[in-house]
């Protein structure tokens, strides 16, 4: 008998709701494969402030290092805004991310025909799109040296962050990249920024040299600028992109926006050895609409199913939870942000309970 024991972290705003009911969908699909789970949850972010003012305690960092998957939510929210930045909601996942090594962070857009209405743009244009964001996660511009806000002699300020990466931290990125192309169709992008940023021409030299190593997948490389555009102008285009941090954090969300809504995009964060890896949605905690229960869940129950794939080796569990997703679209049930005319808008746990009947019928 399989046995797993997974952190979950949900965090601030919308967090704990749509954890709730991923958690049920965690639950449901591990009996029925008969694997036992030990799930074990505590505070992050400002929850932790709150009850701790601290973003991470030690012991759930400690927790998540000894866990084989962590699920989180979402942190931050405004009530936390004015602190400093080093005692932030949002430090919390960027210190999850870095000690637990998670450098590989995969973002599937992938659009379900259900809900080609629901984006903002022309059918035609979205109608197949099915993408992955290959995200490095752990180096750039977001964790760079020297970084920080400094007052000048003359009264004024100067802030600095810096956009660093090394060749072994390219390298390994780069692989994943070619990996998880080699599963699709044997392409793969790498965007950049190489006619401007030194660190990035560094990114694609090493990626054009890794891949040598993999001689079936196509490399081919892009500017960031371009890729942004062409994402909106013709995103069938696109297959696998491998991006440092900060361009994979806008792209992800541009084509996260493709499929109709961001509330419907997982993301798993995977380190170097198995039992490294954090599942969550790709957006964030949605102060605004926190506490009503109108909150979309299917990111996060999608993060579970990509928990299964990529953490316990259970591809069929994974694959039944995402056709209960699609089924469950395809009969008409919306929460508010993919709502459409003649289809039924539910609550987040009236949604989350839709899918639960699903899998166990
Ligand atoms: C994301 C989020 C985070 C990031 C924030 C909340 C720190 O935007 O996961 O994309 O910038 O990485
Ligand atoms: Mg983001």
């Amino acid at each position: 008998m399989k046995r797993f024991s997974i952190a979950v972290l949900p965090g601030d705003g919308i967090g704990p709701e749509i954890v709730h009911e991923a958690t049920k969908i965690l639950k449901s699909a591990a009996g029925r494969h008969g694997c036992e789970l030990d799930l074990h949850e505590a505070l992050v972010g400002g929850a932790s402030i709150d009850a701790y003012g601290v973003p991470l305690k030690d012991s759930v960092l400690e927790l998540t290092l000894k866990s084989d998957a962590v699920l989180l939510g979402a942190v931050g929210g405004p009530k936390w805004e004015g602190l400093d930045y080093s005692i932030r909601p949002e430090r919390a996942l960027l210190a999850l991310r870095k000690e637990l090594g998670l450098f590989a962070n995969l973002r599937p857009a992938k659009i379900y025909r259900s809900l080609i209405d629901s984006s903002t743009l022309k059918p035609e244009v979205i109608d197949g799109v099915d993408i992955m964001v290959i995200r490095e996660l752990t180096g750039g511009l977001y964790f760079g040296m020297p970084k920080g806000i400094e007052k000048l002699p003359d009264g004024t300020e100067r802030g600095v962050n810096t956009m660093v990466y090394t060749t072994p931290e390219i390298e390994r990125i780069a692989r994943v990249g070619f990996e998880v192309a080699r599963k699709r169709k044997k392409r793969l992008l790498s965007v950049d920024k190489a006619n401007v940023l030194e660190t990035t021409e560094l990114w694609r030299k090493v990626v054009t040299r890794v891949g040598k190593d993999y001689p079936d997948v196509h490399l081919t490389h892009m500017y960031v600028d371009n890729c942004s555009m062409q994402l909106v102008r013709n995103p069938r285009q696109f297959d696998c992109i491998v991006t440092e941090n900060t361009f994979g954090d806008i792209l992800s969300d541009e084509a996260a926006m493709l499929t109709g809504s961001i509330g419907m995009l997982p993301s798993a964060s995977l380190g170097a050895t198995r039992n490294r890896a954090m599942y969550e949605p790709i957006h964030g905690s949605a102060p605004d609409i926190a506490g009503k229960g109108i909150a979309n869940p299917i990111a996060t129950i999608l993060s579970v199913a990509m928990m299964f794939k990529y953490s316990f080796d259970m591809e069929e569990a994974a694959s039944e939870i995402e056709n209960a997703v699609e089924k469950v679209l395809d009969v008409g049930l919306r929460t508010s942000d993919i709502a459409a005319p003649g289809a039924k808008e539910v609550s987040c746990s009236e949604m989350g309970e839709a899918i639960l009947r699903e899998l166990d019928g």
